[in-house]
């Protein structure tokens, strides 16, 4: 088979400034948090590494929690109106997008909260394996933590989805909304310990111009660039911008 992006070391986001900044890619398996403030653009992201996977033949799901399926799938045809082929690789589910009833499930609650967050990790896997995917994504991983209060349960349960995820063979890209949206003021909070991987969208002012920045600040198991890079979002997918391009 030709080389699909998906070899036994990494998975290629797509994008290339991205996969420059990641020296390739994601390591298989890994699992990645991306995280920034509102409208960064991470549910955005997360899809078009999917969307990427998925036009060289990788099984994809992205289960959203946040938004119904058919408005996150709208709203990326709408802003990527280059990528002509999104309902095609839906329709062969090659890109599975799901959510609403583990969604329903989670804002629901349960009594029992380690029961609740049990129920939610055996219908992600289940959900994963409707179409063998190999690269998921669920956005965001922010409603489970309204869920889960409690912040040893939170971080026990994280690691419970991380580690599964892991057995299940896929590389999962998890969305994180952040509280702060500039560097200078970003903390780390507890996720960016749980996961093997953490991308920061960050926002600044320059001037009166809001400047979007993107940074890989750790990624398990490989080297990586340690540039803050602009981004742009354009109707051909994400720009990320090397420093000499800016
Ligand atoms: N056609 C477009 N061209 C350029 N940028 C766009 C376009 N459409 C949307 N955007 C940008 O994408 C952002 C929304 O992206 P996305 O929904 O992925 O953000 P998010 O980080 O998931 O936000 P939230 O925290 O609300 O979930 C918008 O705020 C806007 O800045
Ligand atoms: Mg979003």
């Amino acid at each position: 088979m030709a080389n699909n992006g998906l070899d036994s070391e990494r998975v290629s986001t797509g994008i290339e400034g991205l996969d420059a900044l990641l020296y390739g890619g994601v390591p298989s398996k890994n699992q990645v948090l991306i995280c920034g403030g509102p409208g960064a653009g991470k549910t955005l992201l997360s899809f078009e590494i999917l969307y990427n996977n998925a036009k060289r033949g990788i099984p994809c799901t992205f289960i959203a929690l946040e938004e119904q399926a058919d408005t996150v799938i709208k709203n990326f045809k709408k802003t990527f109106t280059e990528f002509d082929d999104v309902d095609e690789l839906i329709s062969k589910n090659m890109i599975f997008v799901t959510g609403s009833d583990t969604a329903t499930k989670i804002q629901a609650g349960s009594d029992s909260e380690a029961y609740s967050f049990s129920g939610v990790v055996s219908d992600i896997e289940s959900l994963v394996k409707t179409n063998d995917s190999k690269c998921v994504a669920i956005d965001s991983v922010s409603l489970l933590k309204l869920m889960l209060g409690n912040v040893l349960v939170y971080r026990k349960s994280m690691v419970m989805l991380a580690t599964n995820l892991r057995k299940m063979g896929v590389t999962g890209f998890l969305t994180l909304e952040m509280p702060s949206v500039q560097k200078s003021e970003v903390s780390f909070s507890p996720e960016f310990f749980i996961f093997d991987g953490t991308v920061v969208m960050y926002q600044n002012w320059e001037e009166n111009k809001r400047v979007f920045n993107i940074e890989v600040v750790k990624m398990r198991g490989s080297n990586h660039s340690l540039a803050l890079s602009p981004y742009e979002i354009t109707n051909r997918g994400f720009k990320v911008f090397s420093l000499s391009e800016v």
